[in-house]
């Protein structure tokens, strides 16, 4: 049996919510290294705040930091990242802030298990897709061309997999649209769940 016992709390999620004004939501976006996750996210919580909307943004690079310091990039240890990072994202939903995560995570099953830990109704999941070729064009920090080279083990895309969405709650596509095109998209389906009672 075990010694650590659950405590309530005095203070309810309703009540966070209803102080902020809206309600604690997870938008965890995800797609290969490139294709546009932190762009999008950061445009979306600076968004949502200028609209007095509660954010925090966990962004995967920023989150190996601190948090998730240490883990590597084999399967477990995405798989660790995603789990630790979708914990903390449940609890900024209970305090009623909008959890805005930017990971590639790039495997469906830890993704609908972060679906799980938060709960469905608070959860979208927004896939950023972009070609490979087009990730690799833009390599923005050089990392595809030394996974190319052999450099980097297991690069997602590369050497690593990348599992689409089946059937992500908002889709852009970063190769065909313009990035205010896949903010409006994404703050439209973001509005949808923000307010509703
Ligand atoms: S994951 O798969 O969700 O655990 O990855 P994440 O925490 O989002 O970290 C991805 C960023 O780490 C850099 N990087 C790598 N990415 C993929 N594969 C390998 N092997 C790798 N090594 C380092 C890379 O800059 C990713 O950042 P983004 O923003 O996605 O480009």
């Amino acid at each position: 049996m075990s010694a650590i016992v659950w405590h309530e709390q005095k203070v309810s999620r309703g009540q966070h919510e209803q102080l902020n004004g809206h309600r604690g939501l997870c938008i965890w976006f995800t797609g290969l290294s490139g294709a546009g996750k932190s762009t999008l996210a950061n445009a979306l919580e600076q968004r949502l705040f200028e609209e007095g909307v509660h954010t925090y943004l966990l962004d995967g690079d920023n989150v190996r930091h601190g948090l998730n310091a240490g883990l590597g990039f084999d399967k477990e240890s995405r798989q660790e990242n995603v789990r630790r990072v979708a914990h903390v994202a449940k609890l900024f939903t209970d305090a009623g802030v909008v959890a805005i995560t930017a990971l590639i995570s790039p495997y469906r099953d830890d993704r609908a298990r972060a679906r799980e830990v938060i709960s469905s109704e608070s959860f979208l999941e927004v896939y950023v897709e972009c070609p490979v070729e087009v990730c690799i064009t833009r390599d923005p920090k050089g990392l595809y061309e030394r996974a190319k080279s052999g450099m980097i083990k297991e690069f997602t895309g590369v050497s690593s997999p990348y599992e689409p969405p089946l059937s992500p709650d908002i889709m852009v596509n970063t190769s065909e649209m313009s990035i205010n095109d896949c903010i409006e998209r994404i703050v439209e389906g973001v509005k949808s769940k923000l307010y509703r009672a």
